[in-house]
Order: structure tokens, then C-alpha cells, then sequence
């Protein structure tokens, strides 16, 4: 078994030379079938106006499902979470508790198929849970 230190200076040499960090550093992104089912009251309150009952998008706001979505795959989850507290909801963004943006966020993934864990999602997410393809 590698160290923990092997595998740090592994990622360090990786990123330094250009390549992504190995994929044996990331892992798939928990979060729970509880969470998910009560994150969708709080984006229907706070997100749907714009995005749609079913995520499908409304006038500019785009879809958060489907093609748009997979565009957030293979990436970490904080991706997604860091633009959604930087900019949504877009008529008051960065207003809602972290953990109700996790919680949204959880809804979103859950609608997409992505499949729950054991562990509910925090946040911020840890930077090392990723979206799977
Ligand atoms: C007032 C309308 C409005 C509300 C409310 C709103 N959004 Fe948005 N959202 C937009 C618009 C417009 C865009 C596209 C422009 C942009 O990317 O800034 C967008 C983009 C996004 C994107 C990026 C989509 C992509 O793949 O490019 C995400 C994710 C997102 N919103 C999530 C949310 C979440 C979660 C909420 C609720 C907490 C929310 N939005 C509330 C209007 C809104």
C-alpha cells in the first residue's frame, strides 16, 4: 500500500506536470435518498421560478437537467455547489444556509440519476467528491 505522503507528492508531480490528479484520489459523491427528497421543497421555493418544476428550464435559466447537467459530470461536486452560492438563486445569490444549498443540491443529483450514498452531502461538499459520468 502507498502513503498517504507517496500518494500527495504523486498528485503534486501529477498537477504539476499537467495531467488531472489520479483517479484513485476521487471518489463518487454521497449524499443520501433522505436528503435528496428534502431538498426539493426548498428548490422548489427558491430555484423552480426560474428553472422549472422538473428542472427543465424556463426562458433564459437552463435546464438543470439533461444535457446541460452533464456538462457537471466527471467534475468535483463542488463545482456546482461553488456556483450556486456564488450566483443563484440569481435574484438574491449566496442568501440560502450552506446546507440548504447542499440539500438543493442533493435534490438535483438524485433527479439526475446519480446514485444516493450513505452519507448525506455537506456544505461545502469535501473537494474530492466528484459527479460521476
Ligand atoms: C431569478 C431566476 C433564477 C433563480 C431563482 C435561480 N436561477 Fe439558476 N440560473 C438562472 C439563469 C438565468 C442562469 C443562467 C445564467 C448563469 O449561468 O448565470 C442560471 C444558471 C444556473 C446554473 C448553471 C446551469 C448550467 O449548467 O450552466 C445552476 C446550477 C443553477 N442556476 C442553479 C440554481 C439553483 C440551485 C437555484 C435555487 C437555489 C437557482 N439556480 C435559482 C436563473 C435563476
Amino acid at each position: 500500500m502507498r502513503s498517504s505522503i507517496q500518494l500527495a507528492l504523486a498528485a503534486t508531480a501529477a498537477a504539476l506536470s499537467g495531467f488531472a490528479v489520479p483517479a484513485a484520489a476521487q471518489t463518487a459523491v454521497s449524499f443520501t435518498a433522505g436528503q435528496a427528497a428534502g431538498g426539493e421543497a426548498p428548490y422548489l421555493a427558491r430555484c423552480s421560478s426560474c428553472h422549472g418544476d422538473t428542472l427543465q428550464g424556463l426562458l433564459e435559466a437552463p435546464a438543470l437537467t439533461g444535457r446541460p447537467f452533464d456538462v457537471w459530470r466527471g467534475k468535483p461536486v463542488k463545482n456546482m455547489y461553488d456556483f450556486m452560492v456564488e450566483y443563484m438563486p440569481q435574484d438574491e445569490p449566496g442568501k440560502l444556509a450552506p446546507q440548504t444549498y447542499a440539500d438543493i443540491l442533493a435534490f438535483i443529483l438524485g433527479f439526475n440519476k446519480v446514485p444516493p450514498g450513505e452519507k448525506p452531502l455537506d456544505g461545502p461538499p469535501p473537494a474530492d467528491q466528484i459527479i460521476p459520468k
